[in-house]
C-alpha cells in the first residue's frame, strides 16, 4: 500500500506541478491534502499549458484519479470553473472525489481575507487573497461549513444562519465591509450541491480502499515548508500544514502507508508575499532572473522574489519533512551566469545560526553565508541524462544535495515532461 509524498522544500511554486504530473504516469491517484486554490500548479504536456489550483496535477492523465482530501478548503466556485475549463479542452473529470470533510470557502472569507489584509497595513501577509486563511480560522473556530453539509441544505440553513450573524458583525463593524444575505448564500449553496454533489464522498476510505489494492498514491504537496503554519516563518505563512504531518491529518492516511517523501526544490529560492527571506536578491540581477524564469505567480500574477539557494532552510525543510530524496527544478535558468551563490548559514547578532530560526525578527536580521562556485556556459536546458549537465552545473548539484542531506531523484530543465533526468525512480 505505497503512498508517495511530493512536497515542497522551500516557499512554494518550486514546480510541484511539473513533477507531480511526471510521475503520476505511474501512479493510480493522486491526491491534495491541504490548502486551496491559493496554489498555482502549472502543468506542460502534449495537450498544451494547464493552471491547476484545486484539482491534483495527475488530472491529465487518463486513468489517474483525483482526490481533493479533508485539509483542503475548497472555493466551489473557482471549483466548478476549473472542471468546466478542463473538460472544455476535453479532459475527463469524473474520476475526481472531494472530501466531504473539507472545508468550504464561502464568500464571505474572500472578502474578510482582503478586508483584514487592508486593515494590516504595512504589517500585511501578501495572502493572495482568496481566503484561504479565514477558511481555516473558522475550521479551527469550529464554525466552518463542510463540503458534506452542502448536501443537506436545511440541516445547513440554522447553522449558516448563526455563522453569517457573526460574519457579517466582523465584517461591517470591525472591517468596514458590506452584509451578505443569507438567502443568497444559500442559493449558491444549492448551486454547488447540485453541480458538485456527485464527487462529495468519504475520501479517507476510498484512499484506504485503493491503497488495501496495492494503488500507488501520490500525495501532492501545495505551497511549501517554510510557508506551513508551524514550521515556516511565522506569522508570514499559510493557514495550513504544507509539510508531512499535513498529509496524514489532511486525508486521514495511515503514515505507515508512506513510502517516499520527496522534496521539490528550486534551484534558487522564490518567495511571494511579505516575510524573510535572508537570500533575496535586488536590483538588475533579481529582474534579470525574474523575467528569464518568468516568476510571477500563477494564481495572482504577482512578481516573485528571488534569491540564491538557501541550503540551511533547505536542511531544515528535510528534517521537518524525513526527505528521502529530492527533486532539482529550473536548473536551467541559472545556465550562463558566471558564478552561483548557495548560502550555507547565516549570521546575525555577531554569532553564526547554522538552524532556520523560529523568530522571524531574529530571521530578518539573518545575513547568509554564502559558497560561490562557478557557473556555467553550456546549456543544461532541455538536457534528459545526467552526462550531458556541464562538470560545474554537476557539481552544483551534488553540492545542494550534500548540504540539504538527500539525493537527487529526478531534475527538471524545463517546464514538459521530456525536459527531465531521471536519476532513481520515485515510483518503481
Ligand atoms: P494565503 O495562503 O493566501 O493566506 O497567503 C499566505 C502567504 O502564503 C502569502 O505570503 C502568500 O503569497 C503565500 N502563498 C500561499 N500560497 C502560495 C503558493 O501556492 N505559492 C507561493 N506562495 C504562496
Amino acid at each position: 500500500m505505497p503512498a508517495y509524498a511530493i512536497i515542497g522544500g522551500q516557499w512554494g511554486d518550486e514546480g510541484k506541478g511539473k513533477v507531480i504530473d511526471y510521475l503520476a504516469r505511474r501512479a493510480d491517484c493522486v491526491v491534495r491534502y491541504a490548502g486551496g486554490n491559493n496554489a498555482g500548479h502549472t502543468v506542460v504536456n502534449e495537450r498544451g499549458k494547464f493552471q491547476l489550483h484545486l484539482v491534483p496535477s495527475g488530472i491529465c492523465w487518463p486513468g489517474v484519479r483525483g482526490i481533493i482530501g479533508n485539509g483542503v478548503v475548497v472555493d466551489p466556485d473557482v471549483l466548478l470553473g476549473e472542471l468546466d475549463g478542463l473538460n472544455a479542452r476535453g479532459i475527463d473529470t469524473r474520476s475526481l472525489y472531494i472530501s466531504e470533510r473539507a472545508h468550504v470557502i464561502m464568500p464571505y472569507h474572500v472578502l474578510q481575507d482582503q478586508l483584514e489584509e487592508k486593515a494590516r497595513g504595512s504589517g500585511a501577509i501578501g495572502t493572495t487573497g482568496r481566503g484561504v486563511g479565514p477558511a481555516y480560522m473558522d475550521k479551527a473556530g469550529r464554525i466552518g461549513i463542510r463540503m458534506g453539509e452542502l448536501l443537506d441544505i436545511e440541516g445547513l440553513r440554522p447553522r449558516l444562519e448563526r455563522v453569517l450573524g457573526f460574519k457579517n458583525a466582523l465584517i461591517t463593524k470591525v472591517l468596514g465591509g458590506k452584509a451578505l444575505d443569507l438567502d443568497e448564500l444559500l442559493a449558491k449553496c444549492q448551486v454547488w450541491a447540485d453541480r458538485l454533489g456527485s464527487y462529495i464522498q468519504p475520501t479517507e476510505q476510498i484512499i484506504e480502499d485503493l491503497l488495501d489494492q496495492g494503488a500507488r498514491v501520490i500525495l501532492e504537496g501545495a505551497q511549501g515548508t517554510l510557508l506551513d503554519l508551524d514550521h515556516g516563518s511565522y506569522p508570514y505563512v499559510t493557514s495550513s500544514s504544507p509539510s508531512i504531518g499535513g498529509a496524514c491529518t489532511g486525508l486521514g492516511l495511515n503514515p505507515q502507508a508512506i513510502v517516499e517523501v520527496v522534496g521539490v526544490y528550486k534551484a534558487y529560492c522564490t518567495r511571494v508575499g511579505g516575510g524573510p527571506m535572508p537570500t533575496e536578491m535586488h536590483g538588475p540581477k533579481a529582474d534579470e532572473l525574474r523575467e528569464k524564469a518568468h516568476e510571477f505567480g500563477t494564481t495572482t500574477g504577482r512578481a516573485r522574489r528571488i534569491g540564491w539557494f538557501d541550503a540551511l532552510a533547505g536542511r531544515y525543510s528535510r528534517q521537518i519533512n524525513g526527505f528521502t530524496g529530492m527533486v532539482l527544478t529550473r536548473l536551467d535558468i541559472l545556465d550562463g551566469l558566471p558564478s552561483v551563490r548557495i548560502c550555507v548559514g547565516y549570521r546575525a547578532d555577531g554569532r553564526e545560526l547554522d538552524r532556520f530560526p523560529a523568530n522571524t525578527n531574529l530571521l530578518a536580521r539573518c545575513q547568509p553565508i554564502y559558497e560561490e562556485m562557478p557557473g556555467w556556459d553550456q546549456p543544461t536546458a532541455s538536457a534528459t541524462r545526467l552526462s550531458q549537465l556541464p562538470p560545474q552545473a554537476a557539481a552544483y548539484v551534488r553540492r545542494i544535495e550534500e548540504l540539504v542531506g538527500c539525493q537527487a531523484r529526478l531534475i527538471s530543465t524545463g517546464p514538459s515532461r521530456e525536459e527531465s533526468i531521471l536519476i532513481e525512480p520515485v515510483i518503481p
